[in-house]
């Protein structure tokens, strides 16, 4: 056992964390966790504050090399924040386009990059500096920041939090419809259990520091999912009731 992370294409999951420790200072946060995102699958993680929601995806990420256990992951890695993951002086094609900086030939590149604004509805504000967007237009350039090149999981921590509830909807729909264009390992942090429910395969409810899981809930439906189907509204009643809500 070592801590570490390490790239591994025979494994047969995308991600894995075994019996992963980490602290900051005396602060225990992550003990002897164990976890596996199969390809393809979206995994939802929900659970209180502070209980470690983000220090799993910085582990996951390569940010944050764990004190002790194995972190596992094969394929390239894109994380989107709650917010503020743009650059501020580069304008949306500029954004976007830092997704894919390895990329050498430069008319390839333009193209590329006006193909992800056509994914993301955002034709028109090519030359639009962060600023003058709205912030589920910000977003939008984020997820499709993340989405270029060859990124195939996608680390997302709280990604729609900050935006009114009619934005949160519309972005959840999108990420669903771009998710069924290309298919892509994702692990999702949200408060907001309604929108686990409609996004997972599988939600893994967190308890308090340091998080250990709880309750793993399996959702086998179709996406795109209605806030009033059968298996959503069932899903939201068992995350509720984990949680002690
Ligand atoms: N870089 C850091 N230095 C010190 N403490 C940290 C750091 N990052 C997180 N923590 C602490 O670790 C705990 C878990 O944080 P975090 O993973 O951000 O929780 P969550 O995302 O679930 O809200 C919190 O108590 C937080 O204060
Ligand atoms: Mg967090």
């Amino acid at each position: 056992m070592y801590a570490g992370v390490m790239k591994d294409n025979r494994s047969v999951s995308r991600l894995q964390l075994e019996k992963v420790s980490h602290s900051f200072g005396q602060v225990s946060v992550l003990h002897d966790l164990s976890l596996v995102v199969n390809h393809g699958e979206v995994v939802v993680l929900v659970g209180p504050s502070g209980c470690g929601k983000s220090t799993i995806l910085n582990v996951l990420s390569g940010h944050i090399i764990p004190l002790s256990g194995l972190v596992r992951s094969e394929g390239v890695v894109r994380t989107i924040h709650q917010q503020d993951g743009l650059f501020p002086w580069l304008t949306v094609s500029e954004n976007i386009a830092m997704g894919l900086r390895s990329m050498k030939d430069t008319a390839h590149r333009t193209k590329e990059v006006s193909e992800l604004i056509n994914l993301v509805h955002l034709e028109g504000f090519e030359h639009h500096y962060p600023h003058q967007l709205s912030g589920g237009m910000r977003q939008r350039v984020e997820l499709a920041r993340v989405l270029a090149g060859d990124s195939d999981i996608l680390l997302m921590d709280e990604p729609f939090s900050a935006l009114d509830y009619q934005s949160r909807l519309r972005m959840r729909r999108e990420l669903i419809r771009l998710l069924q264009l290309r298919l892509r390992t994702v692990v999702f942090v949200t408060h907001d259990i309604e929108e686990a429910a409609q996004l997972a395969d599988r939600v893994l409810v967190l308890s308090g520091r340091p998080a250990t899981i709880s309750c793993e809930l399996l959702i086998d439906a179709p996406r795109p999912r209605d806030l009033t189907d059968n298996a959503v509204i069932e899903a939201m009643k068992k995350i509720l009731k984990e949680l002690g809500l």
